[in-house]
């Protein structure tokens, strides 16, 4: 394998909808990726008009695409790998493969792609606007060729590497996860309506404070409850409103739905 520098890699999407748009878009914008050195295939490439017209090679033919890269990604659904793999897996020896597919193990990908250096990467939308959560595996790479795939998801929002076998709680907690906050983000919007909020208003104060939330949790490196700390005083309102919220079993229910999800993607693996 060659040492791939950033500025000279050619990569091909297999399967451009929603993510492997939402991918492609990044690294063009990261400028990771030429225009001319990227491929990305789809049987029905109306959605991929913009991409040519940037001089992205557009094309259905997987086994093409791969040809000459450095760098294939596979964003198909699940239920369509294996008929894909078994036309292309001979071309993609000696590149590095990062499949974003569901339920998809390492080991199955090793299973049918031979002399690769294999990646397993569980991004969430929120990689649309390049800030995904994007937990990845491999048990084939080194250094190098981790680094390299690390900075590629970093144009994409932040990545972190663990093992294979956690890749169902990632899925649950990163990318199930942008759901479970959407819940928050609504709850908060109903109870905001109630207490004298427009619905628009509400949600942007709602999102807003989620947001920046979030953003001291990451910038203090700090724990939620010394942030906590800060907002509540003794006798306070804020302090009336988490006991209330705990009595009604918030950090119960968001524990025991995320125990559920991870309970049936162990079901169904
Ligand atoms: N969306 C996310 O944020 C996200 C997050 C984590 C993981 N994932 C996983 O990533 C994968 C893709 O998700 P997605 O949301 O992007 O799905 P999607 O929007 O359905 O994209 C998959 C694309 O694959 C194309 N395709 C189907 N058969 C093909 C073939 N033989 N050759 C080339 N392209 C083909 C489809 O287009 P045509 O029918 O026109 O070919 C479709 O646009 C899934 O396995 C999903 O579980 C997605």
């Amino acid at each position: 394998m060659r040492l791939i520098k950033a500025k000279l890699m050619k990569i091909a999407i297999i399967g451009t909808g929603n993510l492997g748009s939402a991918i492609a878009n990044g690294l063009l914008e990261a400028q990771v990726v030429k225009p001319q050195q990227l491929s990305l295939t789809k049987r029905n490439m109306a959605s991929l008009q913009d991409f040519k017209k940037l001089q992205v090679d557009i094309t259905r033919d997987n086994k093409k695409a791969v040809q000459g890269k450095d760098i294939v990604f596979l964003c198909v659904q699940p239920q369509k790998i294996n008929p894909i793999l078994d036309d292309i897996a001979e071309g993609l020896s000696d590149k590095i493969v990062i499949s974003t597919i569901t339920g998809f193990k390492l080991k199955d990908l090793q299973a049918k792609i031979k002399g690769a250096i294999i990646f397993r990467a569980m991004p969430n939308t929120a990689i649309a606007i390049k800030e995904s959560m994007t937990c990845i595996s491999t048990t084939d790479a080194n250094e190098i060729q981790k680094e390299t795939v690390s900075n590629l998801f970093s144009h994409l929002g932040t990545s972190m590497f663990i093992e294979d076998e956690l890749m169902g709680a990632a899925t649950v907690l990163a990318a199930s996860g942008i759901a479970f906050a959407m819940r928050f983000v609504r709850a908060s919007m109903q109870a905001g309506i109630e207490i004298g909020f427009e619905s628009d208003e509400a949600q942007k104060i709602a999102a807003q404070t989620i947001k920046g939330a979030t953003a001291l949790l990451l910038a203090n490196n700090s724990h939620p409850e010394a942030e906590i700390d800060k907002v509540t005083t003794p006798l306070g309102i804020t302090i009336t409103g988490l006991n209330k919220m705990e009595q009604e079993g918030f950090s119960a229910a968001l524990t025991q739905g995320i125990k559920a999800s991870y309970q049936k993607i162990n079901k169904i693996k």
